[in-house]
């Protein structure tokens, strides 16, 4: 197929055109990447739409967002501290069972019952104009619960 010169001038324009297309496209994608990768906060809503002494699940942040009574929050991991299976939530005890090894967690993220020997991790939060910032980036290991690990309004 012989091609005129009118036609191979358009079709080298058109090829060149998408290259660049290609090229903004993917320069716009990595800005958003990186942007994301230094922001690690997960914004997980205002603060006074959750209810006290409830568990809420947040799966593409990976954690469990817990309020309690006294209104404190506690991120909490997924990831069982044994293997690293994601754990369920128990709603009899308030608390989290491993499905691979069958460990069990309180309400706190602490063993109950092993073969886990440490609390599920916990995440900083920060809250900025009434929305809790998870920091899911910087899991923090505990060997027990206390009262510091909330975050309060
Ligand atoms: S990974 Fe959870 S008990 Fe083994």
């Amino acid at each position: 197929m012989k091609l005129n010169r009118r036609k191979f001038i358009t079709r080298l324009l058109v090829a060149v055109a998408s290259i660049e297309a290609l090229f903004l496209i993917k320069g716009s994608v990595n800005k958003v990447a990186s942007a994301s990768a230094t922001n690690n906060l997960f914004n997980a809503g205002k603060a006074s739409s959750f209810d006290t002494n409830k568990l809420y699940p947040f799966l593409t942040g990976q954690f469990f967002l817990k309020r309690f009574e006294d209104g404190g929050f506690l991120a909490m991991s997924f990831k069982c501290t044994h293997l690293g299976c994601v754990v369920n939530t128990n709603s009899q005890t308030g608390g989290f069972n491993c499905p691979c090894h069958a460990s069990q967690f309180n309400k706190f993220g602490e063993v109950l019952s092993a073969p886990a020997t440490r609390p599920l991790d916990y995440f900083p939060i920060t809250i900025e104009k009434g929305e809790l910032l998870i920091d899911t980036k910087t899991p923090i290991r505990r060997s027990s619960f206390d009262k510091s690990q909330l975050t309060y309004v």
